[in-house]
């Protein structure tokens, strides 16, 4: 008789942003002809801009002519992509070969296939609170026990707390796979060179590999702050990058980004290379490619014309985060991020659990947000709101708080 993989049943409630829907969808059946104003999962709301949306047309274009059709392509991504992806990183500083780089079907695949080409007995530690897929992914890989207080057993939960500035000590006792997002979702922190530098010498020193979701590095105005990890000497030894076109583009539903796996990274039973033909495999074995019609869209967003466009784009949704904090700071309430990330971090008032403030915004002002729980226990008694919605949508929900939120 078949059985389902056990691992699943460790996991508790639905994935974060479906229950959140959940609760929503419940809250608008009970409230006819109420309508919210949805800073919960950070979607974006914005048209693809007008380079890209060429870029997409022409992609369509070439495979109505079959001296341009192209059917399945390299698993790894058309040369044409990856040669402009290693262009980005040469801006940043950071040389990658070609071959280093996997382009994919989007940052959240690739970070919850990740694992599956390291050991099962590795040790995983990650920062509390954290983007959930790095968690539900490990559980499901067989890499925890059960879960208790938001804890799974098995895992190293690194706190990201106000008293260190929402970035984490380095892990004590043996660790194996490092999860660092920066900047960072949910805490809207972002991580500076030497924070970094202190992780990278730490996992060169005990063979340990970081995996580094920079999904949001074009966030980041402030030009002090690295975008890469690679600007850290001697992160490629250690370090996998992924990122993604998702929030700078608009590509949330169209679908494209990549994964950086160095030749140079190796850990205790795999030499420079093998870590990078490994994924090499994985990919070639599970995935066919991401779409060719996609693909061209990505090219045009990493045109001159497509980075000039998506950094407006970008700067949209920056300026939504900079009305969001003054307004709630207006309030008294104590906020962090938004500046250099998507995501303003806010305490609770009074400290209040993260699901009851969730409840009470949706309640009082028809707001629906995150609760920081459901990033991790360090998560609790703070709330993410996402700066990803029409202006005037951002507008009304923060006038919305303003006016209706009770003390
Ligand atoms: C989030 O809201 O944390 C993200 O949008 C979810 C995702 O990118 O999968």
């Amino acid at each position: 008789m078949a059985k389902l993989n056990p691992h699943y049943g460790k996991l508790g409630a639905g994935y974060l942003f479906p229950e959140i829907a959940k609760r929503t969808h419940s809250f608008l059946a009970d409230h006819p002809g109420v309508s919210v104003m949805r800073l919960g999962i950070g979607n974006t709301t914005e048209p693809l801009t007008p380079t890209v949306v060429a870029g997409l047309h022409e992609g369509v274009d070439r495979l109505a002519d079959a001296a341009s059709y192209t059917g399945y392509g390299d698993e790894q991504g058309t040369l044409a992509l990856r040669e402009a992806l290693a262009r980005r990183y040469e801006e940043y500083g950071v040389a990658l070969d070609v071959d280093e780089i996997f382009v994919s079907d989007g940052a959240k695949p690739d970070s919850a296939n990740i694992q599956s080409i390291f050991d099962q007995d590795d040790v995983v530690a990650l920062q509390d609170p954290c983007y959930p897929v790095y968690v539900d992914s490990n559980v499901i890989g067989g890499r925890t026990g059960g879960e208790a207080d938001g804890q799974y057993e098995g895992l190293v939960y690194m706190p990201c707390t106000e008293d260190n500035g929402f970035f984490p000590a380095l892990p004590e006792g043996d660790v194996d796979l490092i999860y660092l997002c920066s900047p960072n979702n949910p805490t809207g922190a972002v991580a500076t060179l030497g924070q970094l530098k202190t992780f990278v010498d730490f996992a060169r020193e005990r063979g340990a590999v970081i995996i580094f979701d920079a999904a949001y590095a074009t966030f980041i105005s402030d030009r002090r702050l690295p975008r890469t990890i690679y600007e850290v000497e001697g992160a490629k030894d250690c370090a996998i990058e992924i990122g993604s076109f998702s929030k700078e583009a608009g590509f949330t539903g169209v679908r494209l980004g990549w994964t950086i796996v160095p030749k140079a990274l190796s850990c205790e039973d795999a030499s420079a290379g093998a870590v990078n033909g490994l994924w090499l495999r994985r990919q070639t074995t599970m995935f066919n490619g991401a779409s060719n019609i996609v693909q061209h869209g990505g090219l045009a967003i990493l045109s001159e014309q497509g980075q000039q466009e998506c950094g407006e784009l970008v700067a949209y949704y920056m300026a939504n985060a900079k009305i969001i904090r003054k307004a709630l700071e207006a309030l008294g309430i104590t906020c962090y991020g938004g500046d250099n990330a998507p995501y303003v971090w806010m305490k609770t008032p009074g400290g209040m659990p993260s699901w009851t403030f969730f409840d009470k915004l949706l309640n009082e002002c028809h707001v629906v947000g995150t609760p920081g729980a459901g990033f991790g226990p360090s998560g609790e008694g703070y709330f993410r709101l996402s700066a990803f919605g029409h202006r005037a949508d951002i507008e009304e929900a923060v006038r919305s708080i303003q006016e209706k939120l009770t003390s």
